[in-house]
């Protein structure tokens, strides 16, 4: 499974990004109103840093707008994937993006129908919600189980990219389901790394070396 930054923080993207483990990036219009300058360069940056898939959204609503705001970020960067909302006109969007090679993420996505209508427009990514469903009582997860399933049935070249993860166990449930991508803010990922056995024993094993070396000494 991928891993993907869900962050316009280019700090907090590079100190990910030297990991090696990081595959790309995905921001939303909150996120990158939360930094400082253009929001053009800020994605060519984060491109020229992850060298992967690193997806802008669009802000416009119709057609018409979405269409040309797609255009203009996917001109950033070869890596740029535009974002459009799924709503009726971002799946027409999507569609004829799409059609010009430009990736396409289709976002906010909260049902497996509206997955299915993603991937019949040519997506190259839909991104369910799993954390802001969990957030009104449903099982997010429950969600990826069946977009999978679905996507499994037919030749879709769509990835389902698993988005709002707002904690370790739903990057361990979207891989057990084969989801083909999971997007998290750095402190979900940062969780990632961290387990206390492995500090404590990490912790024993430098003390008892140490004691060794003394006794030796
Ligand atoms: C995904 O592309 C979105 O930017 C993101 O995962 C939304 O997460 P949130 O629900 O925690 O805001």
């Amino acid at each position: 499974m991928k891993l993907f930054i869900d962050s316009g923080n280019l700090k907090d993207i590079q100190a990910l990004a030297d990991t090696g483990i990081i595959d790309g990036v995905t921001t939303n219009p909150s996120l990158l109103a939360k930094e400082p300058g253009d929001h053009r360069d800020i994605l060519k940056k984060i491109c020229e840093m992850v060298k992967g898939p690193v997806s802008g959204e669009v802000t416009a609503t119709d057609l018409a707008g979405m269409l040309q705001q797609g255009r203009d970020l996917a001109a950033i960067d070869a890596h740029m994937v535009v974002k459009v909302p799924l709503t009726r006109d971002g799946i027409r969007a999507c569609k004829a993006l799409s059609s010009e090679g430009i990736r396409v993420n289709v976002t906010l996505c909260f049902s497996a129908a509206q997955a299915l209508l993603a991937a019949k427009a040519g997506a190259a990514f839909v991104s369910p919600f799993v954390g802001r469903l969990d957030d009104i009582g449903s099982t997010g997860m429950d969600l990826i189980r069946e977009v999978v399933e679905i996507y499994r049935n037919y030749p879709f070249k769509t990835e389902v990219l698993v988005a709002s993860c707002r904690n370790p166990i739903h990057v361990v449930e979207a891989a057990r389901l084969g989801a083909g991508v999971a997007t998290c803010p750095p402190s979900v990922i940062d969780q990632l790394f961290n387990h206390p056995l492995t500090s404590i024993g990490l912790e024993k094993f430098l003390k008892d070396w140490e004691k060794a070396q003394n006794v030796k000494a």
